[in-house]
């Protein structure tokens, strides 16, 4: 069986340096917030191009601390508008809502799967105050065209990086380094996984990263003063540990996704699949690699037949979950297609080229 993600193979790679790290870590006696986090985040700072990074519990909570310390600061107010992509991953409305801010749903363009410009357009009011793009797939959303839209209306830019770690535009600004701020996961099967849940944030602002490192740990200035009602949300040490490792080889793994991507795109021919958008650049990371097909079922079974796992990122809109029911969105076509007719073949750093001719065999002989 061809697995969606073999999460064993891809961290037994590091399974030597996993263990010395482990042993230093239990032997120092110091578990939260000691030296792994503090290097974590120079590094994926570093990485990213930006001033700070904070690390953080989850990328769920990446967000909300986002929204929570732009609250906190009187920049958002409760109720305004945050205009998000409608096929998102829940996490990113989830944020919007538990932080007392309104999510407007908007439609993506439905060659790139990112938000559409013109729709984010058609939605701005005087309630609108930020856009919170998300780069779906690995791919960045249209950051220059967004930034106009943004700076012509004074709004707040945010990113949801958690599906983007590296991608770069034509100047090389990557992913994290486009906005006021972005929210990264580390969940265990991002393109920078965990061993477990971790998160970060990254921004250029000095007074949203002072305000993020006090929220975190339960809005403490310093020890046993607290300056807001905040959060236990601090990225955990061994995890931090784990990163640090891993992060020295996130841009060799992406070039490898990037590999197969075009293998997959020049070897795929079949008329009844629609493959994703690729414009040969480094601004799209495949942290999936994501086919329209609109019998979707039988060719989920006939690879499933033939020892090939996919998955569907995701089956079922959010404006569609009964957690958000009381959205009152607009008509979303598109996003409703989408989320029919998507289905996500393997792709990994540790896939065999042997495998991935095997995929392309097996699609090929879909029909
Ligand atoms: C686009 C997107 N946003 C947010 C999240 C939430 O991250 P986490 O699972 O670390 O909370 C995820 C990942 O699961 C994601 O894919």
């Amino acid at each position: 069986m061809i697995q969606f993600l073999d999460l064993h193979k891809i961290n037994a790679r590091f399974q030597l340096e996993f263990q010395h790290k482990f042993n230093e870590f239990l032997n120092s006696g110091h578990y939260i917030l000691g030296k792994e986090v503090a290097a974590f985040e120079k590094n994926f700072a570093n990485y990213c191009g930006t001033k700070y990074c904070i690390g953080v519990s989850n990328g769920l909570d990446a967000l909300i601390l986002i929204f929570q310390a732009y609250l906190e600061l009187g920049v958002l107010k409760k109720n305004d508008e945050v205009i998000v992509p409608a096929n998102t991953f829940i996490a990113t409305i989830i944020a919007i809502e538990k932080t007392g801010l309104k999510p407007v749903l908007v439609e993506p363009d439905i060659n790139i799967y990112t938000l559409s410009v013109l729709e984010i357009e058609k939605h701005i009011t005087t309630r609108t105050k930020a856009i919170l793009v998300v780069h779906l797939y690995g791919m960045l959303a249209e950051m220059e065209l967004i930034s106009s839209v943004v700076k012509k209306n004074n709004l707040l830019l945010i990113e949801d990086a958690a599906q983007a770690h590296g991608a770069k535009n034509q100047q090389g600004i990557k992913a994290g380094n486009l906005s006021n701020a972005a929210a990264f996961s580390f969940y265990p099967s991002k393109n920078l996984g965990a061993l477990g849940d971790a998160g970060a944030i990254t921004t250029n602002s000095e007074l949203l990263n002072n305000t993020i490192i006090k929220l975190r740990n339960y809005g403490t200035s310093s020890k046993y003063v607290y300056d807001f009602i905040g959060n236990n949300n601090r990225l955990d040490e061994i995890q931090a540990a784990f990163l640090n490792i891993k992060l020295k080889c996130l841009d060799e793994d992406n070039s490898k996704r990037r590999k197969i991507a075009n293998h997959y795109l020049s070897g795929i021919t079949n008329k009844k699949v629609k493959l994703p958008f690729y414009n040969q650049s480094c601004n799209h990371v495949f942290y999936a690699f994501v086919l329209m097909v609109e019998n979707r079922q039988s060719f989920i079974d006939f690879l499933y037949k033939n020892n090939i796992e996919t998955l569907i990122h995701y089956p079922i809109p959010p404006h569609k979950q009964q957690a958000f029911s009381h959205l009152k969105a607009s008509a979303l076509p598109i996003t409703e297609m989408i989320h029919h007719q998507i289905v996500s073949i393997p792709i990994s750093p540790v896939m065999t080229s042997k495998e991935v001719e095997k995929v392309i065999k097996t699609i090929n002989n879909y029909s």
